[in-house]
């Protein structure tokens, strides 16, 4: 049995990373989270004052900056030059500036590399925004998972409550829809459905359904 590569991209808060972590353990691969590796990248600009949209400086700290995923329960730990940045990366202030950092050439280059490498093997599930395109071109399986804005609003609304968070619902659609905005709509590696993705809605699907059709088209590649 071949160890597949599977890419899994999508707009913001559509699922992805929740169930490309079931798909993964389902099958014994490894789960990659690109969206943590850029924002990893945007929490260290910040710490060293480095500007958002700098894309030489940005490339420079690249060059030196350690990042490394450490498993863990319920969610994979992130590591910056040795400090846990899990938590720190989640926040608003990342959330909402991430955007101008991945639309920097230098950064796109530099952490498609690192995925690249990390996928090398297959066994391997992968989320972000340009694995099937860009990333992993040649990955079996690849799913573009959708869902409505308001769908998607709604469920981060539901996980900022349970984490004690008090954004309004219609703030999260409004960052939502900006951040697929810019996400679509920069010059490198946009987001956006490869030729050969399949397309998934989950708008009306649960967690579980949802996995179980990425499993259905996993059997049927195999
Ligand atoms: O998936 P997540 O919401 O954590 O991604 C955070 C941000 O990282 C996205 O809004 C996008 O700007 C960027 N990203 C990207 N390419 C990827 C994964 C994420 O540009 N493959």
């Amino acid at each position: 049995q071949t160890k597949m590569q599977i890419a899994i991209d999508g707009p913001a808060s559509a699922g992805k990373s929740t169930v490309a972590k079931l798909v993964a353990k389902k099958l014994n691969y490894i789960y990659c989270d690109t969206g943590a590796m850029y924002r990893a990248t945007t929490w260290k600009a910040l710490q060293m004052g480095v500007s958002l949209d700098d894309d030489q400086a940005l490339g420079k700290m690249l060059e030196t900056m350690e990042l490394s995923f450490k498993p863990n329960e319920p969610e994979q730990l992130v590591f910056v030059d040795g400090t846990d940045v899990t938590t720190a990366i989640r926040l608003p202030e990342i959330t909402n500036n991430v955007s101008l950092v991945s639309a920097q050439p230098s950064v796109r280059k530099n952490l498609t590399e690192r995925q690249q490498q990390i996928a090398s093997e297959g066994g391997i599930v992968m989320d972000g925004r340009d694995i099937g395109t860009t990333v992993l071109p040649n990955a079996q399986v690849k799913i573009f998972l959708v869902a409505s804005v308001h769908e998607r609003a709604l469920r981060r609304f539901k996980e900022n409550q349970a984490k004690g968070i008090d954004t309004p619902l219609a703030k999260l659609e409004a960052e939502i829809k900006a951040r697929d905005y810019k996400d679509s709509h920069r010059e490198v590696s946009p987001l956006i459905k490869a030729d050969d993705a399949i397309l998934l809605d989950t708008t009306s699907l649960d967690i579980a359904q949802a996995t179980d059709e990425i499993m259905k088209i996993v059997k049927n590649t195999e």
